[in-house]
């Protein structure tokens, strides 16, 4: 019988240049939405969807996700003697179990396929779960959770796709599609970041993967895409044909935080979402839509 993939991957190795100076010192996924990092939504999305072993490919100046999901037993004990109680709950529930959880340092950020082939020794022969965290999603189903479902009957490769604007497949690896149901759709090649005029189709990867354990093999040989990084996506082509590949048309917003856009427009969907700051989300917004500015500069005017 197949069986679901038990570990993810989080690869959390790149350089996040677009948010600098934010992420000189602080990893891009640390930055919050609303009040919780980008990578604890990502590991409240796999845990929710069935994972057991959590591994995050780090690099230089990541150490701030160690300590996220480390025990912080000073920080308890003021929590504790000054009976904030909800706040004590909110860092202690986030915390995974002592061997749930491994880092492997990625030593050169020489792309997303090298970033998940560093972790081939913590992984056996089985399928494994791959998460971007600057990809976030909002969905009643954890998105993870649709995808192992779908994959409970494919087996094979799975990636999370959706249709995006023809101008825009050049941010994206693209489906080269054979069929197509209008939620699972079955790919004969995968093309990395296309002109729209190659672009075989408009449905992107993003990301989310269910890997087969051919990938790693693939991984192996360490060639380097055309853009000179080590690319995940060429790794899944090079199996089409030995192994199904898939892309689900998951139920659920996708925001891109790896861009400030995705990143911004995500702060206001997941506030606006919160009954505790609802209200006062929907007043700021609809003084922007009304004056298209936050209002009269409070304080001394210089003349
Ligand atoms: P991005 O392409 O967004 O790159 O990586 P980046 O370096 O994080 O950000 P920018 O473009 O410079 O602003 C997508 C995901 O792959 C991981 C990143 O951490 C991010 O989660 N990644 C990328 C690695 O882990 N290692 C790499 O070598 C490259």
């Amino acid at each position: 019988m197949r069986r679901p993939p038990r570990t993810a991957i989080f690869p959390v190795g790149g350089l996040g240049t677009r948010f600098l100076p934010a992420t000189k010192a602080m990893p891009k996924e640390m930055l919050p939405i609303v009040d919780k990092p980008l990578i604890q939504y990502a590991v409240e999305e796999a845990r929710e969807s069935g994972i057991e072993e959590f591994i995050f490919v780090t690099g230089r100046g990541k150490t701030a996700i160690e300590d996220h999901f480390d025990h912080g037993a000073e920080l308890n004990e003021v929590l504790s003697a000054r009976g904030k109680d909800k706040e004590l709950r909110a860092v202690e529930d986030m915390l995974l179990d002592p061997g749930q959880v491994a880092y492997i340092r990625q030593q050169e950020p020489l792309g997303l396929g090298h970033a998940v082939w560093c972790a081939r020794r913590m992984i056996r022969d089985e399928p494994v779960a791959v998460l971007l965290a600057d990809d976030l999603i909002m969905a009643k189903t954890p998105c993870l959770k649709q995808m192992i479902e779908a994959y409970m009957t494919t087996g094979g490769n799975i990636a999370a796709v959706m249709d995006v604007a023809p101008e825009e497949t050049e941010r994206y690896g693209i489906l080269d599609v054979s069929s197509d149901d209008g939620k699972l759709a079955s790919a004969k090649g995968l093309v990395e970041k296309p002109a729209p005029a190659d672009a075989p189709s408009t449905l992107s990867i993003i990301g989310r993967y269910i890997l087969d354990p051919a990938v790693m093999v693939e991984l192996n040989r360490q060639e380097a895409g055309s853009g000179g990084e080590i690319e995940l996506t060429d790794a899944m082509a090079r199996t089409i044909g030995r192994v199904p590949f898939h892309g689900l048309r998951f139920a659920g917003r996708r925001f891109d935080c790896g861009s400030k856009a995705g990143f911004l427009e995500a702060n206001i969907a997941f506030a606006l979402e919160r009954s505790d700051l609802h209200q006062d989300m929907t007043r700021i917004l609809r003084r922007y839509a009304q004056t298209g500015k936050a209002g009269p500069d409070t304080g001394a005017t210089v003349a």
